[in-house]
């Protein structure tokens, strides 16, 4: 492809694109396809001679979009949203477009460094404690990481618990890997579960605690299983604690069971994949409190303030223990920048080695918004769920699970769990909305999550009518 032509192409793709945004409220939120439809509607193989770009735009239409859950609707109240900002996606094309491979401070310089000061920004935007951030000079030992998901940045936290807890331990009875032993509530999000086994801890080595009325962790519970494990010559090693949880948004006290974690040498990841962005504003910064107890904390910018899939910003207070955790220098790595230890060679941070210039998505999105706009579609979103909550609370057929947090409601018709589970699926069916569900003891609960991006009042007005109608 010429430049020129580039140019054109580039230009038609926006248009697309934009389109796309104007009209996507129109369309069924939820696809309407059986398994199979999509690619039977596509050629058996790759074309041998070139095709217009038109024609594949054409395509993306007719083809692809019915196949599509339309995450950016407006009407879109399921799971938690995955917001792409345009400023956020115009920094997307950028990196696509510099298409640089940041994996070392040396293979893009300027890939790192803003990288290491958005992730500044937002610790400072969400209050975070100091010891996440990294100042200049690398006076800090912590810092923070873009990661490609939530998973990615529990994964990594738990490798560094399990290298630490195997350091301290080295020498006393072989490996110790067979003992070591992790903790979440029953309400943590499964990626946990995950992380471990890829590690090497198995399911049954993680702890899952109980949970309070406000289905938040029980702390007292959290320190009986720890003496247990300990009294059995277990090793405690690992903790997540969640700030919102998936199913209710819950927040587990993070400074009680910090001091649980700190007392016994137990790393503590806190997990606020989707409520931690709330604590760009003041008021919801409660959540964190004693947070400055953990070793590592991961939110997702890419879930409620618009990056775009995929963004996750992963902190650690000592990032001693994450690199010492994940590198491994080649020789084909070596250079004079990571001799000289003046410089973050991120590949040291994550899983993978190579990395894209994410960090592109962030510049824009703080630039092109400001913090103020951010802060007000925080607001906005609570003060949607929490009035959607009360017009709930009003009517005898439903019943709000409580507590109703941040932009999520979670709800139930008196009439019983396969009530609930209809009025769900006629909602999803009409293509007029799309919202998800989860079970709490045992019953079905229904999940309407506001924080798409450019969800309006009008917008919830439709919904409560369209629940209201078909409840
Ligand atoms: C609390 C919590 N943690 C982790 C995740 C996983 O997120 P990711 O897709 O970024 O791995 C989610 C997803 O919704 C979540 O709600």
């Amino acid at each position: 492809m010429r430049s020129e032509e580039f140019r054109a192409h580039g230009y038609e793709v926006i248009d697309w694109i934009a389109n796309y945004m104007r009209d996507v409220e129109t369309l069924p939120v939820a696809p309407r396809v059986k398994p199979g439809d999509i690619r039977r509607a596509l050629p058996a193989a790759a074309p041998e001679e070139p095709e217009t770009i038109a024609a594949c735009l054409e395509d993306l239409s007719r083809s692809i979009v019915p196949g599509l859950m339309h995450w950016q609707s407006p009407n879109f109240f399921g799971y938690f949203p995955a917001n792409s900002d345009p400023a956020a996606m115009l920094g997307d094309f950028l990196s696509s477009g510099l298409g640089v491979q940041g994996m070392l401070w040396s293979t893009s310089p300027a890939c790192t460094e803003l990288e290491t000061h958005m992730l500044d920004w937002l610790a400072q935007l969400l209050d975070l404690p100091v010891t996440f951030r990294s100042p200049d000079g690398g006076g800090s030992r912590g810092g923070g990481v873009i990661q490609d998901t939530a998973s990615s940045a529990t994964l990594c936290a738990a490798i560094s618990a399990r290298e630490r807890a195997r350091g301290v331990a080295a020498g006393a009875q072989g490996d110790p890997l067979g003992r070591l032993v992790a903790y979440s509530s029953t309400q943590a999000h499964s990626s946990i579960e995950k992380a471990l086994r890829i590690i090497g801890i198995p399911s049954d080595r993680l702890r899952t605690i109980e949970v309070d009325d406000q289905w938040a962790m029980r702390p007292s519970a959290l320190r009986g299983a720890i003496e247990a494990d300990r009294a059995r010559g277990l090793i405690p090693c690992f903790c997540v604690a969640a700030v919102g949880t998936t199913s209710t948004l819950a927040v587990d006290p993070v400074e009680s069971i910090g001091q649980i974690c700190n007392e016994h040498g137990v790393w503590l990841h806190v997990d606020a994949a989707m409520a931690g962005i709330a604590a760009i504003c003041p008021e919801f910064r409660e959540m964190h409190r004693g947070l400055e107890r953990a070793d590592s904390y991961c939110v997702n910018p890419h879930k409620w303030l618009g990056a775009g899939f995929d963004c996750d910003a992963f902190y650690v207070a000592n990032r001693a223990a994450l690199v010492g955790a994940l590198s491994i220098l080649p020789e084909y790595l070596r250079n004079a920048a990571t001799e000289s230890g003046a410089v973050i060679d991120y590949r040291d941070w994550q899983v993978p080695l190579g990395r894209r210039f994410r960090a592109l998505k962030l510049w824009l999105l703080f630039r092109a918004n400001g913090a103020r706009a951010l802060r007000e579609m925080v607001r906005t979103h609570v003060g949607f769920a929490r009035s959607l909550a009360d017009r709930m609370r009003t009517d005898p057929r439903f019943e709000v699970i409580e507590p109703q947090t941040l932009g999520l409601v979670c709800f139930r018709l008196r009439g019983g769990d396969a009530a609930t589970e209809s009025l769900l699926t006629a909602i999803n069916e009409s293509g007029r909305a799309f919202m998800t569900h989860t079970r709490l003891s045992s019953r079905y609960i229904a999940r309407v999550s506001i924080g798409q991006r450019t969800t309006t009042a009008a917008h919830v007005d439709a919904l409560w009518s369209l629940l209201s109608a078909r409840a």
